[in-house]
């Protein structure tokens, strides 16, 4: 989608860091915006500034965890701008604990949010994109921990970041047909309110107990990114139509030893016992 002047964006969590970036960035290019938030005060209060600014931005209150709340959004956003082009399941939360230690709430909520929000957003707007043939775009937020595990304390968290980046190159795939590109968002540090998230944990998934790990401070987050140039970046990968949207480059070597293992890997199975012996294909006896 190179041409945003006049389109129509919709975006979860804009209510406060990425997704505000976001909406900020794609106002400032010409775009028609839908916020959606979980947070009512926040929401209207980001709106209200950027109105003032001269931005085309309405708003309504969404749990993306929710598929109806999701789909009301979708019909929301038609009612208001009659077309949507651009769609950002961005929304998303954090929850610390040991594997052991996290409750089937803590799971319930991160898969609930981070990765459930993202289907919902799919399954509510993909429909009216193919159906209006006038191109588009889906971002999808996952993070660094999407690409890269092993996170002591993070595994809801990691886990539901992985799914979302195998659910978007799906998309990906499936929005060829259908004449929209499809990108996965993976940020590094960015300066943001995610570790306030338990602020937005529905009664149903009950009370946080457990503890937030403490392997990446608060401390950490406030040195990150500026959330306004993850949202320019943002723009510029949609017109661009990368499938990845890296916010940080020195996570390039990480990546590459974890690719690195992968293939160690291959090798060692390749020469196992279990499958040389067996003949199995692509087998191959050391030496
Ligand atoms: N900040 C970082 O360093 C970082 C790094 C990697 C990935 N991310 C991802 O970026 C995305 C945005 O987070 P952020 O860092 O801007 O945090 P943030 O807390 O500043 O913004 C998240 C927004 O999502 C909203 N939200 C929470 N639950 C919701 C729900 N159920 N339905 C609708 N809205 C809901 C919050 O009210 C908030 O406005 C998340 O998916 C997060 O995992 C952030």
């Amino acid at each position: 989608m190179k041409d945003s002047n006049g389109k129509v964006a919709f975006v979860t969590g804009a209510a406060s860091g990425i997704g505000l970036g976001m909406t900020r960035a794609f106002t400032r290019a010409g775009m028609r915006v839908m916020m959606a938030d979980i947070e009512h005060e926040a929401l209207s209060a980001a709106a209200h500034l950027l109105r003032q600014q001269g931005a085309a931005v309405d708003t309504v209150v969404c749990d993306v965890s929710e598929r109806t709340s999701v789909f009301a959004a979708a019909a929301a956003t038609l009612d208001a701008f009659g077309k949507v082009h651009v769609v950002c399941n961005n929304a998303g939360v954090t929850s610390g604990g040991l594997i052991e230690d996290c409750t089937e709430g803590d799971w319930g909520w991160l898969i609930g949010v981070n990765f459930l929000g993202v289907v919902h957003g799919c399954q509510a707007f993909v429909p009216h994109i193919r159906r209006q043939q006038e191109g588009g775009h889906i971002v999808n937020t996952s993070s660094m921990a999407g690409l890269l595990g092993g996170m002591p304390a993070w595994g809801p968290y990691n886990s539901t970041k992985f799914a979302v980046v195998g659910l978007t190159e799906v998309l990906r795939q499936e929005g060829r047909a259908g004449g929209f590109g499809a990108s996965v968002l993976c940020p590094g540090g960015v300066n943001t309110q995610i570790f306030e998230a338990p602020r937005n944990r529905p009664a149903r998934f009950g009370l946080q107990e457990s503890i937030v790990a403490d392997n990446v401070s608060t401390e950490d987050l406030q040195r990150g990114l500026d959330p306004d140039v993850v949202g320019q970046l943002v723009l510029e990968a949609i017109q661009a139509n990368r499938l990845f949207i890296f916010t940080d480059p020195r996570f390039r070597s990480m990546l590459q030893r974890r690719h690195e293992k992968l293939l160690a890997d291959f090798e060692w199975a390749a020469q196992s016992a279990a499958l040389v012996d067996a003949g199995a294909p692509g087998s191959q006896p050391p030496g």
